[in-house]
């Protein structure tokens, strides 16, 4: 089985953080998103990846490499625009051959490993029987607020039998997860369908016109908790669940006037001083924090500089400083940003904010 990864589009949704970067390289505890899906097919035993790529082709290529940090393979499938999930599996066609697939969404993270949705599917196409064999199998999660999402519906034989993206009036609370297995029949689906109203070709659609041709869809129903983390709040909450599981590590040093609580990982050349740090929190390498207090569910990244601050709840990229300020939370900061104290007269706020920012002033 092969695995394709999909981290092209557009990235509009953290714009600030990602102007020039991709958003599925926002680190949630320091390691990248898209780190999280690499390692979770690994683990799964896929060696053959391909990664469609974008307009931020270079920076994930750079970040990944040919795959040999993972011990996969990785062939990199460039799109040109954003023209859809679909588009994705119809561009990967080389790629794929007629091999059967695990979709990934770039930008999706599961606190479930793939192992059992993967070996489930080998075994029931395993299966001698014709008509038992599954086109595709694609995992389901109860949400609050299906709107957001694609949406399918499940008959009480718990057959998949509509499935609708972003619906207006949602059929179930049933999202579909941005995880999918595909049999070499895909190919034809997303060949069969046209462009949506948004302009995309949807894999929701490719996937209807499987049920629609009476080829088998099996589904099955997420345990434990996901976030499509293209946006602000989702990510902060997703950096506190893989924080809730880290196990702590002390690589950098610590004075003897600053305290360490709870859960703690201290990445190596990074410097703490006169400060109190409570965890769950990790702190990039060659960071420095000085006089300040850092509370529970905060990363901060590579080259970060806390000093005389205090904040909490808050994930902060590489080579950002927060400098003077008393009480920062809930936060997302992008790279190489400064939030300082000014001492400049006339008093006043100075800002300079990327598209899509959001500021709360006391
Ligand atoms: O997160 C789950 C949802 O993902 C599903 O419930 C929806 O059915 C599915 O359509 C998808 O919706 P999103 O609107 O969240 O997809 P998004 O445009 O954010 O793209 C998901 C990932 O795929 C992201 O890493 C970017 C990448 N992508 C997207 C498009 C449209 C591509 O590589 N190429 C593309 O053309």
């Amino acid at each position: 089985m092969k695995g394709l990864i999909l981290s092209g589009g557009a990235g509009t949704r953290l714009r600030p953080i990602t102007h020039t970067s991709a958003k599925q390289l926002v680190p949630i505890a320091n390691k990248p998103i898209l780190f999280y899906g690499i390692e979770a097919m690994a683990r799964a035993g896929i060696r053959e990846i391909g990664i469609i790529v974008g307009s931020t082709r270079e920076e994930i290529k750079s970040a990944v490499g040919d795959g040999s940090q993972f011990g996969v393979k990785v062939t990199y499938i460039p799109q040109d625009e954003p023209l859809g999930l679909a588009h994705c599996v119809l561009i990967a066609d080389k790629f794929l051959g007629d091999d059967d697939f695990i979709m990934y969404l770039g930008d999706n993270m599961l606190e479930q490993g793939l192992e059992e949705f993967v070996t489930d599917f080998e075994s029931a196409r395993a299966s001698k029987n014709e008509n038992d064999k599954p086109s595709a199998q694609i995992l389901l999660c109860h949400v609050e607020d299906p709107r957001h999402f694609g949406v399918a519906e499940v008959d009480k034989n718990g057959h998949v039998v509509r499935l609708v993206e972003k619906p207006k009036d949602p059929p179930s609370d049933l999202a579909l997860v941005g995880v999918y297995l595909f049999d070499k029949t895909i190919n034809k689906a997303v060949r069969s369908i046209k462009p949506s109203a948004r302009g995309e070709l949807e894999i929701t659609d490719a996937i209807q016109w499987l049920v629609d041709n009476k080829l088998s869809v099996r589904h099955k129903v997420l345990q434990g908790w996901w976030i499509d983390t293209g946006k602000k709040d989702p990510l902060l909450e997703c950096n506190r669940l893989v924080l809730d599981a880290m196990t702590p590590r002390m690589d950098g040093t610590v004075d003897a006037a600053s305290q360490i609580q709870g859960r703690v990982t201290i990445e190596k050349g990074a410097k703490i001083s006169n400060s109190r740090i409570r965890g769950p929190v990790v702190i990039g390498p060659d960071a420095i924090v000085e006089d300040s207090y850092i509370g529970p569910y905060t990363s901060l990244g590579k080259n970060c500089r806390v000093i005389k601050s205090e904040m909490e709840h808050s994930v902060v990229l590489d080579g950002s400083s927060i400098v003077g300020v008393s009480k920062l939370t809930d936060s997302l900061i992008g790279r190489d940003v400064e939030v300082i104290r000014s001492i400049q007269q006339p008093r006043a706020l100075r800002l300079m904010l990327g598209d899509d920012s959001k500021v709360e002033l006391e």
